[in-house]
């Protein structure tokens, strides 16, 4: 019994090991440029290093984009697109009190 619970244990380390492998992290730098407020320069990479958990931003679980989703206009339950970002990069910024919170900030001309 006990060697079957090691065995258990191991696997699962065997297997995580694996995930985090194998996980696409998608590019380390991201330019939107819908907004014509300016482009923003998202850089995934470091925010990966910052904030740990993947589904703090990707919240469905999948990697899919966040317009595949958030439409124009809200739907539902979903948010519309500018303020599903809105919400999701300056409520994030005003609740650790770090990173930017005014447009110029992010959006670049
Ligand atoms: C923390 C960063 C951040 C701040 C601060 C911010 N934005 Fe944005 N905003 C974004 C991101 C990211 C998007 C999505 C952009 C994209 O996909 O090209 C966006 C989208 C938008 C869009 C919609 C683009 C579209 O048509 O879908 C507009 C308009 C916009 N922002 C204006 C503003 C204005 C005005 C302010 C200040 C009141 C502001 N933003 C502050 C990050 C920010
Ligand atoms: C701070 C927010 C944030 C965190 C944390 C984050 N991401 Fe992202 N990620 C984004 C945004 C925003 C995009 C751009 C999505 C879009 O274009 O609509 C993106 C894009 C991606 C894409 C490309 C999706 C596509 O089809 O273009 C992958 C893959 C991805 N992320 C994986 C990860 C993984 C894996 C982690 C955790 C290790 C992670 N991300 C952490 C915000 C984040
Ligand atoms: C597969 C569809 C889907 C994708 C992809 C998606 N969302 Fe959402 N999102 C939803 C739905 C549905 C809701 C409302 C109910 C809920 O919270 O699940 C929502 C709610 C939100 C909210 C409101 C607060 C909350 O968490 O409830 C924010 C902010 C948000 N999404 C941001 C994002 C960002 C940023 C991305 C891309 C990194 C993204 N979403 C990708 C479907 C999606
Ligand atoms: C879950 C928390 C969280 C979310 C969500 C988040 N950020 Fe950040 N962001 C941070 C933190 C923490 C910093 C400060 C990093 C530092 O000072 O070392 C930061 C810093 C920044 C900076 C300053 C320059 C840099 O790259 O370090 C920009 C620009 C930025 N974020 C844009 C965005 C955009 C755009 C989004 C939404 C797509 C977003 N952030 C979503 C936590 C977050």
């Amino acid at each position: 019994m006990k060697k079957l619970i090691v065995m258990l244990i191991v696997a699962a380390f065997v297997g995580t090991a694996f995930v985090a492998v194998a996980q696409d992290k998608g590019p380390a730098v991201i330019k939107m440029d819908k907004a014509k407020t300016g482009v923003v320069t998202f850089d995934h990479a470091k925010h990966q290093a910052d904030v740990p958990d993947c589904a703090g931003c990707h919240h469905t679980g999948g990697f899919e984009k966040c317009s595949s989703c958030h439409a124009k206009k809200a739907d539902g339950k979903k948010l519309a697109y500018k303020k599903a970002m809105h919400d999701n990069c300056k409520g994030c910024h005003k609740e650790m009190k770090k990173g930017p919170t005014k447009c110029k900030e992010c959006h670049v001309k």
